[in-house]
């Protein structure tokens, strides 16, 4: 499976910061929130990443995470200078797909819960169709909402409904088989102009292929696109780290507990991070620390 992280946009509602710099470098505890959702590909063992950016900011994305191979990923990127719609990942993206299924996860949000890897494990395999995730929420009016038959199928999504019948978000991070290429390719841009990832699952639930997993009220989601979710994704964040001791989202020690580096280049990734907690924590990775 190939990953795609789609990090463009303009980043409006977090200006005027992200007139200098994008929203997906902006800091989310300890570190850049395009952390997090590079960490769930990692997780689900996708190596193979894309990064899809404003051609502006690819430059400072690429200096913070390279070419991946000090994490034993390939990362490749690829511009969207115009917000023409999340769908567009996968025609930007074609070639990196190839002929194989994908993950596409949004730059901006952040994932955090108890047996997530084993979801993401359990959904990655043997992909046909799609994978898609909910999670409740209180405004539901800002996501796009998932309504389910007496049996939990998904029949429908509605983008940002003004009268929401349901508070199941579908959450920024979908798993399609290699079908969402020529659907994508396929799709009209909606009333606002964009080619919309909620037409693309809308096909999929058409054709009787959705499968909708629900996180559940014990998993934290956040879309840290506004002040607010940024600071309050912070907090948990923070949190979370300071009472356990172990971080979310160090992506040196997810590569080295998923084998995709060694202790000693996981040592030589910590050298130029001597001096924040981060690195600390990334250097003691090498005395055996907690799970
Ligand atoms: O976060 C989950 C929600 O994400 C879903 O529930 C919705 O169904 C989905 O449409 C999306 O809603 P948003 O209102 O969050 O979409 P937004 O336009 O803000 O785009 C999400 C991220 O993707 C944002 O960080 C910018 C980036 N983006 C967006 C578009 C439209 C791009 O990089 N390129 C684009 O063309």
């Amino acid at each position: 499976m190939k990953g795609i992280i789609l990090a463009g946009g303009k980043g409006t509602r977090l200006a005027p910061v992200t007139f200098a710099v994008s929203k997906q470098l902006l800091p989310v505890s300890d570190k850049p929130l395009i952390y997090y959702p590079l960490s769930v590909l990692m997780l689900a063992e996708i190596k193979d990443i894309l990064i899809i950016s404003m051609s502006q900011d690819i430059p400072h994305i690429r200096r913070l995470l390279g070419d991946g191979s000090h994490l034993g990923l390939r990362i490749t990127y690829a511009e969207q200078d115009e917000a023409n719609g999340i769908a567009e990942a996968f025609i930007i993206g074609a070639e990196h797909i190839g002929n194989d299924s994908v993950a596409l996860v949004l730059g901006d949000n952040v994932f955090h819960g108890h047996s997530f890897q084993k979801i993401l494990h359990e959904s990655v395999d043997d992909i046909e169709g799609c994978v898609l995730f909910s999670y409740p929420v209180r405004d539901p009016e800002r996501y796009g909402i998932g309504e389910v038959d007496d049996s939990g199928n998904l029949v429908k999504i509605v983008e940002k409904p003004v009268d929401p019948v349901t508070n199941r978000a579908i959450v920024g991070l979908y798993l399609y088989d290699n079908a969402v290429v020529d659907i994508a390719k396929n799709l009209r841009p909606s009333e606002r102009g964009e080619l919309e990832i909620t037409d693309i699952n809308q096909v999929y639930i058409e054709r009787g292929q959705a499968r909708l997993v629900d996180f559940g009220r014990g998993f934290a989601w956040f879309d840290a696109g506004t002040p607010d979710a940024l600071f309050e994704a912070s907090q948990y964040i923070q949190v979370i780290e300071r009472r356990q001791g172990v971080r979310v989202a160090c992506l040196e020690e997810i590569a080295l507990r998923r084998g995709f580096i060694s202790l000693e280049d996981c040592l030589r990734n910590s050298e130029p991070m001597r001096g924040s907690a981060y690195g600390q924590y990334v250097l003691s990775l090498g005395e055996g620390s907690p799970m």
